[in-house]
């Protein structure tokens, strides 16, 4: 039997614990034996609900490496990433090093193993914004073209790479310079679909805020370009009081810690008491993923600047106002699910209303067959046994 193959998983954000728990699965379930994996967290985030909950609830096995990195600017946190990161690569070389998403950690991995000439697979490759004034766009552009292997969630996602010339035909072996595409699903339809029972059994969070069924409007809102700019977050806070006011509708808000934050510092006084008196207005700390599945499916409607809660919204066929001037998931706002209202209450007002009035067409499957992390394993085997 050949050798199992060795992989380096790096996580630290939230999203990326989560959606590492696919793959994690498929690798100690289906591929054990011909795949191993080390799972490597930055410490990008740190707070038992913003990280270890999510070990605990998706079954994640322990970190094996903590580098601890915590919080800081974008240089200093992604410089201690790639020190820490390279440092285990160069104590132990990996058959490849597995990132997902785009965050500081995305970039750090990259960065670290692409120079130690380690092959890269990039999970949620091919997504742009086509706005570099976002984080994330500039750590998704580098750590694709770092990559082996650019596994794309979306159709989309595919022809996004072609434009930027790469061939979608490249066979095994692939190589840094001659990566392979691949359009496996998404690793987050796989999840939602996992844990949507268990979330059924296990949660209680919308019953403890006495909601009802389709009966409130879930929001979540955590981008830098929202939180820290004092006209966008007030504006989006007052077109969620709006809401709750004119549709008599609770809204549930799981704050991000940058969000209480910046909501601590940038609140006008005036809404910020007039946010905590409201009396279906609830505000409460990050959520398990087991919660966050049952806020989803008992919403009615969905407001966010996260990209993975507006695709889980699809997911479970919930329309969504996206909090932002654009997304890397158009199709979901082509086929008339989601709009794009940006940070403007008036806009953000309109499409509630329309959705809360109307509801939304049909959800067909866009992200795959809940089989994307085996898909992804398969070809990372290729040409290794
Ligand atoms: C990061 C990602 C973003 C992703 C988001 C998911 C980058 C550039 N951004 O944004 O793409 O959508 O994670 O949630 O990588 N904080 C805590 N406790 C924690 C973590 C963070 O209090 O456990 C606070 C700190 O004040 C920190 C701030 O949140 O400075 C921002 O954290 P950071 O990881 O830098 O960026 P996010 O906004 O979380
Ligand atoms: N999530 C969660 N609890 C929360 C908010 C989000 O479990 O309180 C989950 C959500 O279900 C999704 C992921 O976190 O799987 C999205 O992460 P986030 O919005 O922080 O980042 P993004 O997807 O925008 O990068």
């Amino acid at each position: 039997m050949a050798t199992p193959l060795r992989i380096l998983t790096v996580i630290g954000a939230r999203p990326q614990i989560i959606k590492a728990a696919a793959i994690s699965h498929a690798v100690r379930g289906t591929f054990a034996g011909r795949i191993t994996e080390t799972l490597l967290h930055t410490g990008q985030h740190y707070d038992a609900n913003m990280s270890q909950v999510f070990f605990d609830e998706l079954g994640i096995p322990r970190a094996d490496i903590s580098l601890g990195v915590g919080s800081g600017s974008h240089g200093a946190q992604t410089a201690r990433m790639i020190e820490g990161i390279e440092k285990e690569l160069l104590a132990d070389r990996h058959d490849a090093v597995l990132l997902y998403g785009d965050t500081n950690s995305t970039l750090a991995g990259a960065v670290a193993a692409a120079k130690l000439h380690i092959p890269v697979a990039h999970v949620e490759a091919g997504l742009r914004s086509f706005n570099k004034a976002m984080p994330e766009e500039v750590n998704r552009i580098v750590c694709d073209h770092c990559s082996t292997w650019l596994f794309c969630p979306t159709q989309t996602a595919v022809e996004n790479l072609v434009r930027e010339g790469f061939r979608p035909d490249g066979g095994a072996p692939a190589t840094a310079d001659r990566p392979r595409v691949v359009a496996t699903g998404d690793v987050m339809y796989d999840n939602s679909m996992r844990f949507a029972e268990l979330a059924e059994r296990r949660s209680s969070l919308t019953g403890d805020l006495g909601l009802q069924q389709n009966g409130f409007i879930l929001a979540t809102v955590h981008r830098d370009h929202n939180t820290d700019d004092p006209l966008r977050i007030n504006a989006i806070f007052t077109a969620l009081l709006d809401l709750h006011d004119q549709h008599g509708m609770p809204v549930v808000l799981p704050l991000h810690p940058r969000t209480r934050k910046m909501m601590d510092s940038l609140l006008t006084a005036k809404l910020r008491a007039a946010v905590e008196a409201a009396p279906g207005f609830h505000l409460v700390p990050p959520v398990g993923f087991l919660d966050m599945i049952a806020l989803e499916r008992g919403a009615k409607l969905v407001v966010t600047d996260s990209g993975g809660v507006q695709k889980e919204a699809y997911f479970f066929g919930k329309p969504v106002v996206v909090l932002r001037p654009e997304t890397e998931w158009v199709e979901l706002v082509a086929n008339g699910q989601a709009v794009l209202a940006d940070a403007d209450p008036h806009r953000i007002r309109e499409a509630a209303a329309v959705f809360l009035r109307e509801g939304t067409p049909k959800y067909p499957a866009l992200f795959g067959d809940g089989h994307a992390a085996e898909a992804i394993c398969e070809v990372l085997l290729q040409g290794h046994d």
